[in-house]
């Protein structure tokens, strides 16, 4: 069985980066000319998926428009005659690719957000894609995480090393290596102080998760933030199914934080076809 369904939780606050997202959404915030939620489509689009379900909230109709067809704009760069910026605004949506929406209600965290795309995922394996995490790789990550899936048939979450000092920032997994990048889980915890952190190994946003994931977050107890969490919900899978993570080859900006942001805006900016030489001089220049 292949991964053909994707996840998008997009119905975050993204309180880090007010003001922009008091009334837009962060996914739509653009590096260089492409918002962060069109990286992580197309990410999955390379990985074969074809279903792409969004969990959206307030504030997020742009993407529903944004992946829908424009026939004001088309017809106008038609007439135009521009014919590159046409292909432009066409490839956005593939016509082999389906999105659908389902609003979570409240904000009450990522594990929630995942759980309010049950009906639409069933009883597949499933990706779930952070937009705010930004991921370049070669092949695309969510395609090596694909792979590895299919050669193990379980959960699979991408994972990388971190600081020590970070490990209160993110998702941290314990676990036996057994193959290459692979580690075994055994256990996972969500922001540990550095002390206490079992690892240095931390969860990064990209999962394929089994169905199995759906009855443990529907019985799952608010955990830290009062909020639902995903990795809570992994943890209890972990009883009943083998789970592992992967460490992805590739870079990773956190674009949720306006650092990681700026960092993505220049590393993308100096190798894009257009403007990337003329950036790199200005760059040059500056510093
Ligand atoms: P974040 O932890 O980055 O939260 O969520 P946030 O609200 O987007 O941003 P900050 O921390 O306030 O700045 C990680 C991902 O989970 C989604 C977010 O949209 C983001 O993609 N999410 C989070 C939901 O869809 N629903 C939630 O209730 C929480």
């Amino acid at each position: 069985m292949n991964v053909t369904k994707a996840v998008f939780p997009i119905a975050g606050l993204g309180t880090r980066f007010l003001p922009a997202t008091k009334a837009s959404a962060k996914e739509m915030l653009p590096v260089v000319d492409k918002p962060l939620i069109q990286y992580a489509v197309e990410e999955a689009y390379a990985a074969g998926v074809r279903h792409m379900i969004f969990v959206t909230g307030r504030t997020k109709r742009s993407v529903e428009d944004h992946f829908d067809t424009a026939y004001e704009l088309e017809t106008e760069l038609e007439l135009a005659g521009k014919a590159h910026l046409l292909k432009v605004a066409r490839s956005i949506a593939p016509d082999d690719m389906v999105c659908t929406y389902v609003r979570q209600p409240r904000a009450l965290g990522l594990g929630h957000a995942v759980l309010c795309a049950k009906s639409l995922v069933g009883n597949d394996p499933f990706a779930v894609l952070l937009a705010d995490d930004l991921m370049v790789g070669k092949p695309p990550v969510m395609q090596q995480m694909v792979d590895q899936f299919l050669k193990w048939r379980a959960s699979i979450l991408a994972v990388q090393d971190v600081p020590r000092e970070q490990t209160n920032r993110y998702g941290i997994v314990s676990g036996q290596s057994v193959a290459d990048g692979l580690v075994d889980v055994t256990g996972l915890v969500e922001k540990p102080s550095p002390a206490d952190a079992p690892s240095t190994l931390a969860v990064a946003g990209r999962y394929i998760l089994t169905a199995g994931i759906f009855a443990e977050l529907e019985s799952l107890p608010r955990g830290v933030g009062g909020e639902i969490q995903l990795t809570d919900g992994i943890s209890r899978l972990l009883r009943r199914e083998k789970v592992f993570a992967y460490r992805y080859q590739g870079m990773r900006y956190d674009c949720g934080s306006k650092l990681g942001f700026l960092q993505a805006t220049v590393d993308l900016g100096v190798t894009h076809a257009e403007v990337g030489a003329d950036f790199m001089d200005w760059l040059n220049e500056r510093v």
